[in-house]
């Protein structure tokens, strides 16, 4: 059965790193048609938005995208194409794996979690005002309905991926009336899931716990700000960004993407590690049915970084992009 899925390069690293997933995903033998579309600072040049309408259309379409970082302006200019994204295709969840990939050096060699983080709403509501100046009020919005759905979808992915335990992370000592109800939320979803353990745990001693005991979590679920917070602690646990892959999942529509961004330092160099975006192509797989082409891919990532020398240099190797993409398509 053939596919399309929607391909957005991005910009910085991105064009390098999604034509490398390409290339590995063409040749599992999954047959996909991709859809080109364009997003970011060059279509806003030119089109007025950073996110046009025929990009969003093609999603609508396809259900599916693959796509590369886009560089967001710090401060002023346009609002991240990233979040627009998310909130305009209602992708209220965001999944993100950390599992420790033998050969990338980092402090624990057992690290196997999945961070869920709200999407939509919390402090990414983009609702900020200046009250008088020198005085600004952000505005964190918790919705029940949004909170119900991200802690159902945390435990469902817990029940598809035999997963024994959910955490619901919050700062309700604090924030008694919005982190008040999402616990609440989260106590009652979790009554529905009687063979999955649920667990409550304060957002900061989460990170300390983390940070000194990883193995002690499984399945983590939070609201907006502490899951890109804490996510990035967690891809900080098996070895950085380099190798974080993320799923942003809705009702109707997936967009799969790296964790990292635009890492405008090293772009246009053929010196990036596409393996995030390729494990993200290994999710998006996943969640097309085409499990084993999934499994094999994520096999060939890990096989290469085990023998270490081919990959790229972030990792320790000697090889650019297109040389580890080579590497991994001699493994597949
Ligand atoms: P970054 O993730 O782009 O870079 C951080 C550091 O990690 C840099 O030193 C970079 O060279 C390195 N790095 C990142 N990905 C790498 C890879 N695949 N291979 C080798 N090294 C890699 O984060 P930064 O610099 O904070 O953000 C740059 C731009 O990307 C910003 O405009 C930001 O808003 C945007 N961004 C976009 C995201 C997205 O499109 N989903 C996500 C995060 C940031
Ligand atoms: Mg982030």
């Amino acid at each position: 059965m053939a596919y399309t899925v929607t391909l957005i390069p991005g910009d910085g690293i991105g064009p390098e790193v999604t034509e490398a997933t390409r290339r590995v995903i063409d040749a599992t033998g999954v047959e996909i048609e991709w859809e080109i579309q364009e997003a970011g600072g060059d279509v806003m040049n030119r089109y007025g938005t950073p996110l046009p309408q025929t990009t969003l259309d093609s999603i609508k379409k396809n259900k599916v995208a693959l796509k590369g970082p886009i560089t967001t302006p710090v401060g002023t200019g346009f609002r991240s194409v990233n979040v627009q994204l998310r909130q305009s295709l209602d992708l209220f969840a965001n999944y993100r794996p950390a599992k420790t990939i033998p050969g990338v050096s980092s402090r624990y060699d057992d690290v196997d979690l999945i961070v869920v983080r709200e999407n939509t709403e919390g402090l990414y509501s983009g609702l900020e005002h200046i009250v008088v100046p020198g005085v600004v009020e952000s505005l964190r919005v918790i919705t029940e309905k949004a909170s119900e759905r991200i802690v159902r979808f945390a435990f469902e992915t817990a029940l598809k991926y035999k997963r024994r335990k959910v955490t619901a992370v919050h700062k309700a000592n604090i924030l008694k009336l919005s982190d008040g109800l999402y616990l609440e939320v989260a106590r009652r979803i979790a009554r529905n899931y009687p063979d999955i353990q649920f667990e409550e745990s304060i957002v900061d001693a989460t990170a300390m716990k983390l940070v000194m005991d990883p193995q002690a979590f499984d399945v983590l679920v939070m609201e907006n700000l502490f899951g890109d917070i804490i996510s990035d602690l967690t891809s900080g646990l098996v070895g950085g960004l380099g190798m974080a892959p993320s799923a942003n999942i809705g009702e109707s529509y997936s967009v799969f993407e790296a964790v990292h961004g635009s890492a405008p330092d090293i772009a246009g160099k053929g010196v990036a590690n596409p393996s995030a975006l390729i494990l993200s192509g290994a999710l998006m797989l996943h969640h097309l049915g085409e499990v084993a082409a999934a499994e094999r891919m994520e096999q060939a990532v890990r096989r290469v970084v085990a023998e270490g020398t081919r990959t790229t240099r972030d990792l320790g190797g000697e090889s650019n992009t297109r040389e580890y993409v080579e590497a991994l398509l001699e493994v597949l």
